[in-house]
């Protein structure tokens, strides 16, 4: 399983998608059906897609599998009774699945049988994304939904967040103890750390600074840099986050904490608190679909 795109809907989405390509460094992949989709170095058709609407929202975020892997899933999904309906992607890479819609919103699309592109070669560019967290009223709880649905695994629990993997990677999800239930933020992986930075070199020619960053985290050890979209996302620029076994012994709140004014490894960087919240309320879900039976 591989957390693959993000498909969303917002006014404005060629400047957005303008800042993506120009400022941020990704790349247009094609532009159709009144969407930009952005892509990386990487072999996704794309990782973001941004289609025109009247409003801001995130129509889905997308994971690829294989056959086995979405008939395991479909049936723990049918016998969950969540919303949900079979899906024929008309996204770049095609494929078929399922999309649901867990009880806080959130919609996740799983497809199998999608394409894949040659890589790109351009260090500057994203690889991939890496991760994206949501926003959550009840982080535990949506936290235990996607490990016995969806067969996800908690990898560690802080204070603020239940960070979960989906494969060999410390977490391709998270779920922020936020009181709310939103997106919280979009991270992009960068080839290496130099990557990181030279993209915080590239956003300072367009005088931007970061939201929160650069800076090394605790769980995952990856290394990070926040900024707030000009279409109001948070999005990240992130490397090098841990690869973690099967047996990974899931961290406690207690187990990461910080030294006092400390909120990362290195303790270089300030966090735009305020910024970031107003931010991370800027997109939810929203089920433009009746639900409909899996098979
Ligand atoms: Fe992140």
């Amino acid at each position: 399983m591989k957390l693959r795109s993000i498909e969303m809907v917002l006014p404005a989405a060629d400047q957005a998608a303008d800042f993506l390509i120009n400022v941020w460094g990704a790349k247009l992949a094609a532009q159709q059906n009144n969407t930009h989709y952005i892509r990386g170095s990487g072999t996704f058709p794309y990782l973001v897609a941004l289609e025109e609407g009247d409003s801001k929202y995130v129509r889905s975020v997308t994971f690829v599998c294989d056959k086995q892997e979405l008939i395991a899933l479909k049936a723990r999904v049918e016998a969950s009774g969540f919303p949900a309906r079979p899906e024929v992607s008309n996204d770049l890479g095609g494929g078929e699945g399922i999309i649901v819609e867990l009880p806080e919103g959130e919609l996740l699309r799983f497809l199998a049988d999608t394409t894949e592109v040659d890589t790109l070669d351009d260090e500057d560019l994203p690889v991939k994304l890496t991760h994206v967290v949501f926003n959550a009223t009840d982080a535990e709880r949506t936290a235990d939904i996607v490990e016995q649905v969806l067969n996800f695994r908690v990898s560690d629990r802080t204070k603020g967040m239940v960070f979960v993997r989906c494969n060999d990677s410390h977490h391709s999800t998270a779920f922020a103890r936020a009181g709310f239930s939103s997106l919280n933020h979009i991270a992009f992986e960068m080839q290496d750390t130099d990557a990181v930075m030279r993209g915080v070199g590239r956003l300072r020619d367009h005088d931007r600074t970061p939201a929160w960053g650069p800076g090394r985290h605790g769980p995952g050890d990856n290394v990070f840099a926040y900024y707030i979209a000009p279409f109001g996302a948070v999005v990240e620029f992130s490397t090098a986050v841990e690869k973690v076994p099967e047996d990974y012994k899931v961290g406690a709140p207690e187990d990461w904490t910080w030294p006092e004014n400390r909120i990362d490894q290195w303790g270089i960087s300030d966090k735009d608190f305020a910024g970031l919240k107003v931010a991370e309320q800027t997109f939810s879900f929203r089920r433009t679909w009746q639900p409909e039976p899996l098979n």
